[in-house]
């Protein structure tokens, strides 16, 4: 197949892009490269370097024989995104160029307004791209399960069927997102399943949970060929976060009570959901809404896994339980369902002390790069 990858720079693009490579698809990967200008807006950086994507590309050919061909392109920009499906009118568009993060949203109405604005707009321009020039094409869009926030009922995927005043329909399962950001991912699920609707486009959205972990099989095959990997308390995610803190002699940094349950993955079953999704096309016209995670955990549940898993190794950690800066129920139900993707043959990699072990080892070789300043919640959701 031929695959685009949109945000192929990213800590999920890239791995996802070599994954596929090595299946023999033909891969295109683009960016602009947003994130790492905000890392650098903002004074942070992944706890090592990540070669520039060209060289990533181009260590990739040397290594496996195989082509990933590199187009920057940044979809705010109508035209480009027009041009670049023309060109390529790929098979499967594997969308992840957004800005990631609810902290980053969270701090005023101009980081607001350019999540929204990215995100929103972004994906706006690729599916009007879409219906002109690649109508077939199965879009693999990357959601949240943020969007749901955390419903006294089960959490469905994307649609419930709701009984009332006798009658009875299947409607897309209520939203109650917890930030701008994650506002930003149902407006897109809105603005596409408009357009399976109205234009016949095929896509499935990809309800993620928050993913852990530094390695894929081909990241250790090069030096060069890592992914990023944040740790700050803006785009650093909860495990990733606590496994640097462990390994830094920092208290890990449990927001209030910590009983806030969420979903998780290991980044090794984010591809293969996407390629799941990808090698089982949505039907024409169909919005498909599958929940991507393995495991519930609450950020306490993690802390304390972490802590486990560290004093094996004679690492004492220490669990702080700190003021909350967001506005999140801390004790609340949560079952969320996620049957498609095990019904389509995912086989869950679950959180275990091997998969710990295997992070904060890596997390060890670059201990003395650690900035110990940037791992205490800075942004809080209400600012009077
Ligand atoms: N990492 C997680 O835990 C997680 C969890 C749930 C959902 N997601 C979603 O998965 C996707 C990828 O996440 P990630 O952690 O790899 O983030 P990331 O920031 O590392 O990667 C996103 C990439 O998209 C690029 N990008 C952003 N806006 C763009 C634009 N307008 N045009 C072109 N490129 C653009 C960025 O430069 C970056 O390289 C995001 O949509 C994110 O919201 C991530």
């Amino acid at each position: 197949m031929k695959i685009m990858i949109l945000g192929g720079d990213g800590y999920l693009g890239w791995p996802t892009a070599m994954h596929f490579s090595k299946q023999g698809h033909e891969v295109i990967v683009t960016d602009n490269f947003l994130k790492r200008r905000l890392e650098m807006e903002e004074g942070l950086s992944s706890l090592w370097p990540v070669p520039h994507l060209h060289r990533r590309s181009k260590v990739w050919k040397e290594v496996t024989g195989n082509d990933i061909i590199v187009e920057p392109n940044d979809l705010r920009n109508s035209r480009a995104v027009y041009k670049i499906m023309e060109t390529y009118k790929p098979d499967a568009i594997v969308h992840y160029a957004e800005q990631p993060s609810a902290p980053y949203s969270m701090q005023g109405l101009e980081r607001a307004s350019l999540t929204q604005h990215n995100n929103v707009i972004g994906t706006l321009n690729l599916l009007f791209a879409m219906q002109a020039h690649c109508p077939e094409a199965h879009l693999v869009k990357l959601g949240t399960m943020g969007e749901y926030g955390t419903p006294n009922i089960d959490i469905e995927e994307g649609y419930i069927t709701i009984d009332h005043n006798g009658r009875s329909d299947t409607l897309p399962f209520p939203k109650q997102p917890f930030s701008f950001y994650h506002l930003s991912k149902v407006h897109d699920s809105n603005n596409i399943m408009f357009c399976c609707k109205n234009w016949g486009l095929r896509s499935t959205d990809l309800n993620q949970g928050v993913v852990y972990g530094v390695h894929t099989d081909d990241t250790k095959l090069h030096p060069e060929l890592g992914t990023s990997f944040h740790y700050d308390d803006i785009f650093g995610t909860v495990l990733n976060r606590f496994c640097v803190q462990a390994v830094v002699d920092h208290p890990l940094t449990v927001y209030g009570k910590g009983g806030q349950t969420r979903t998780f993955l290991n980044i090794r079953d984010t591809l293969k959901c996407v390629e799941l999704a990808v090698t089982n096309p949505a039907d024409e016209g169909e919005f498909r809404v599958f929940n991507q995670f393995t495991e519930t955990f609450s950020v306490l549940q993690l802390a304390e896994i972490v802590k486990d898993a560290c004093s094996g190794h004679g690492i004492d950690v220490k669990v702080d339980h700190i003021p909350n800066p967001r506005i999140e129920k801390e004790e609340h139900y949560y079952n969320p369902k996620n049957d498609k993707l095990l019904a389509l043959g995912l086989y869950p990699l679950l959180l275990s002390d091997v998969l710990i072990n295997e992070m904060v080892s890596e997390i060890g070789t670059a201990k003395d790069q650690v900035d110990h300043g940037v791992m205490l919640p800075r942004v809080k959701w209400r600012h009077h």
